[in-house]
């Protein structure tokens, strides 16, 4: 298809890990090309691997409608299937074998006269799309994510409803922290991000918040968790990124999913750093993994509405011919940035950011 021929068919998919919000930009997109452009739509069943086996049906308004404030995507997500590496089986050591099969992600596209698609994730589905466009197909991307992690974007939806619930958590474990007299450790996701952890942990007033970008010192967190229980203060919150490490330490791994085109899931700093803290400070400590009730349930309405502003976004970016872009939110306004500058790279909380002073300003300590 040549670039000034019009748009008239499209696909739709969601790819990694799933975040609040998915369903509400699948319905944005469906509903705007359907009822503006009359476009027909048709939804790739999780993520890339759905493209890759041929997994694609079409989408009608009835099929989003009665979506907007449904967790999850209802066509369902693969962290695991980049076409350019993908895993398809395993060597007699048990290793994974990667191979680029592109070619036939390509073919099904075609097969459905998908005149562009609509590639709704992070930055790795970022890069799997920017794969594709190499290879002529149209592309434009939505960042999603609760990590906040996207380059190019201020913002990504998913991000604020993760907040609200780690910062819900927060909450919750204040009040036993206080009857208790505890130190409680809330570990958030964000693999190498502190963007979760930053906004709830301030939101949720934590008196420690440790993060991947600030490197902590075991001993000023534990000074801190004494200081505050000699001052008789009657609990220590600490709130905890799954990327976070000690100066000079490594981050904890859960585990390796070794068909991922990025293996490694964190997690466990927070029991972790709970037997170091009982262990020195001889105070009384928990930790509580979050984990995924970051991801799942209703987003919220900011969430919501971010999400509804970039689907429809989305199309109008192919209707303009724009392709190869993903949709972004720079100072408040939407815009759009080339896939290729946001794949394969994260956005960290820099250093010089204003909560960071603010929280420290108001008490908190980063552990540096
Ligand atoms: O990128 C979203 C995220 O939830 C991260 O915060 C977390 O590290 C990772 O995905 C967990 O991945 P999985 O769902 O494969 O365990």
């Amino acid at each position: 298809m040549l670039d000034s021929e019009k748009v008239k068919c499209i696909g739709v998919l969601t790819g990694g890990g799933d975040c609040p919000g998915l369903n509400a930009v699948i319905r944005a997109v469906t509903k705007s090309a359907i009822s503006q452009h009359e476009l027909e739509v048709f939804g790739v069943e999780d993520g890339f691997l759905g493209l890759i086996d041929n997994r694609i049906r079409p989408l009608t308004f009835d099929d989003v409608s009665n979506i907007l404030d449904r967790g999850g995507t209802i066509l369902g997500t693969s962290n695991k299937a980049n076409p350019a590496h993908y895993c398809i089986g395993n060597d007699p050591a048990g290793r994974p074998i990667f191979a680029d099969v592109t070619d036939r992600a390509v073919r099904n596209a075609r097969e459905h006269d998908l005149d562009a698609l609509v590639c709704i994730g992070g930055d790795g589905t970022m890069s799997g799309a920017a794969h594709l466009v190499k290879r002529d197909l149209r592309i434009i991307g939505i960042p999603k994510t609760i990590d906040n992690d996207l380059m190019h974007t201020d913002v990504t939806f998913g991000f604020d409803t993760a907040v609200f619930v780690a910062t819900e958590a927060v909450d919750r474990i204040r009040t036993t922290a206080s009857s208790h007299h505890r130190v409680m450790i809330v570990e958030m996701m964000g693999r190498n991000a502190g963007w979760i952890t930053l906004h709830a942990g301030a939101a949720g007033g934590a008196d420690i918040l440790l993060i991947p970008e600030i490197e902590y010192d075991l001993h000023k967190v534990c000074a801190r968790c004494v200081d505050r229980s000699r001052r008789g203060k009657a609990y220590t919150l600490v709130a905890v990124s799954e990327g976070a490490r000690p100066i000079g330490g490594e981050m904890v791994v859960d585990r390796v999913v070794q068909e991922s085109p990025d293996p490694i899931r964190l997690g466990g700093i927070s029991e972790v750093l709970c037997e170091q803290i009982a262990k020195r400070t001889k105070l009384e400590c928990r930790a509580t993994i979050l984990g995924h009730v970051q991801r799942g349930g209703k987003p919220t309405a900011h969430d919501r509405v971010l999400a509804t502003q970039f689907g429809h976004r989305a199309v109008e970016l192919l209707m303009n011919g724009e392709f190869d872009r993903m949709v972004a939110m720079q100072d408040g306004r939407l815009t759009s940035v080339p896939i290729s500058d946001v794949a394969d790279r994260q956005r960290l909380v820099p250093l010089d950011h204003p909560l960071i002073a603010a929280c420290r300003a108001t008490g908190a300590i980063f552990g540096d």
